[in-house]
């Protein structure tokens, strides 16, 4: 059997047998402490709830004798919000919601609380905020709910109390850094406490059918509470993203147990709260550049839902030994191999470039259908010529310059064509079953050259 672990680091919760110095992970000093024995509960824990006989012994069952109830899911009145959890929150379920301070994670949790008072009992507690200012930030967002209540209480024991006292349907915890078990040693905040809060959640969750919305902000390196450690232990974990200066934000599933990862969410921070986007292409696209080289536009997949964005290239004779390459929102080695692909199949000679290259809207693509594109704005950047107005690429780029199919072609085109583009570069070959949509010029093209070819 394994060395039972005793201590762990408060940096990055690596677990060690003995107490040392520094810690061997993350090299950080005066870090490690001692992990306080697990206390003994009552309750069972979360993976054993739900098994009927707690005193027998569970036996393993044949899985058609295993009784499957479709989880029960409510809407929480953002449409947003719920496609990103798979179609509503699942009753008895917790989901963490991350993001970086001031990103919105307080204003999009209390706008929810407004649809969901009404059919439900919703406690908000926030260890950041005094009930007076959650009260005047509500009503700022004109949320004047009655089935809404506020506790400020960072002393777990507390909540917990409180909620076995108020029996709410949806719990809101404001944030996890802040809740701490004072039966623990360590400081609020620290990866012990973070785990022993948030298993303490999960049991209220699950035993008591809670939907339990738990924030959590994420550090720089953009890990929660340090280290990722809180990713396994619950339901659901969404992404709150965007740059604080812009005004749009895109939430993100980075795990699901109820649904897919692969949606977004798009929401504007408006003066009175978020507004949802419906309409993400639309936004992404405005005050796009007109008649300027180096900028196209592409189609992506965010999830089932298609997404027009806009990639932008700068190459510029370089003055360095080796030319500099920066990359927002595109893989920085797709990038690198685009630029060798164009060099060498594409007989641009842009090796001798600095190169940048920016996605729009804060969105990150990391879907190969976005090469052709990326490869359209590097080389019209590099001829100086700009690619036209109504046009649009889709299409992945192999290594010897040919272009690949991509999936859900169909929906991609209606889109781009729904967004007022004429003309939309795509890959020959298989698509020629493709039926284009009624206005849209299709120009299929084998390779790269012939892409540059035809537009440029
Ligand atoms: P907040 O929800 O407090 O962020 P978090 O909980 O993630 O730390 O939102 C903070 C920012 O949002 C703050 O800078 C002000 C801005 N904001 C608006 O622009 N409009 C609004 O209506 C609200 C409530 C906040
Ligand atoms: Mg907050």
């Amino acid at each position: 059997m394994k060395a039972k672990t005793l201590f762990y680091c408060t940096e990055c919760g690596n677990e060690l047998p003995k107490w040392a110095g520094q810690c061997p992970a993350c090299r950080a000093w005066n870090t490690i402490v001692e992990q306080p024995a697990a206390p003994k509960r009552t309750a069972a824990p979360a993976a054993v709830l739900s098994t009927p006989a707690r005193g027998g012994l569970n036996r393993p069952k044949p899985m058609d004798q295993v009784e499957a109830t479709a989880e029960l899911r409510f809407e929480t009145g953002m449409s947003e919000l719920d496609r990103v959890l798979g179609g509503g929150a699942v009753k008895g379920s917790l989901v963490l919601v991350g993001g970086a301070p001031g990103i919105g994670k307080s204003t999009l949790m209390l706008q929810i609380c407004d649809q969901l008072c009404r059919f439900a009992t919703v406690l908000y507690v926030s260890g950041e905020e005094s009930e007076r200012q959650i009260k005047l930030r509500a009503e700022r967002l004109q949320i004047r709910s009655q089935g809404l209540y506020l506790l400020a209480e960072t002393n777990l024991e507390d909540v917990v109390e409180a909620v076995h006292g108020l029996k709410p349907d949806v719990l809101i915890v404001d944030s996890i850094q802040t809740l701490y078990n004072g039966d623990l040693s360590t400081a609020p905040g620290s990866v012990g406490q973070v785990k022993d809060c948030t298993m303490t959640l999960m049991q209220l969750a699950k035993g008591e059918g809670i939907t339990v919305f738990v924030i959590g902000h994420v550090n720089k390196e953009g890990s929660i509470a340090g280290p990722k450690v809180l990713e396994h232990m619950v339901d659901c974990v969404l992404y709150f993203e965007g740059e604080r200066q812009l005004a749009y934000r895109i939430l993100r599933a980075a795990k699901n147990r109820f649904g897919a990862t692969n949606e977004i969410g798009v929401f504007e921070m408006g003066d009175s709260g978020l507004n949802e986007v419906p309409n993400p292409s639309e936004m992404l696209l405005s005050g796009r550049p007109q008649d300027t080289p180096g900028t196209c536009v592409t189609c992506v997949m965010e999830g089932v839902r298609p997404v027009l964005a806009e990639v932008q290239a700068l190459l510029a004779p370089t003055s360095f030994s080796a030319p500099r390459r920066t990359s927002n929102g595109f893989d920085f080695n797709r990038m690198n191999l685009l630029l060798a692909v164009l060099e060498k199949r594409g007989g641009l000679m842009v090796g001798a470039c600095d190169a940048y290259i920016n996605v729009i809207g804060g969105l990150s693509l990391d879907e190969p259908a976005a090469d052709l594109a990326m490869v359209v704005a590097l080389a019209s950047s590099f001829r100086d010529k700009p690619v036209p107005g109504d046009l649009a690429a889709v299409g992945e780029v192999g290594l010897t310059g040919e272009l690949r199919a991509v999936n859900a072609l169909g929906q991609r085109l209606a889109e781009v064509r729904r967004m007022g583009f004429t003309k939309c570069l795509i890959p020959a070959g298989r698509s020629g079953r493709l039926v284009e949509p009624d206005g849209l010029q299709l120009i299929r093209v084998r390779n790269i050259r012939e892409a540059l070819a035809a537009i440029l």
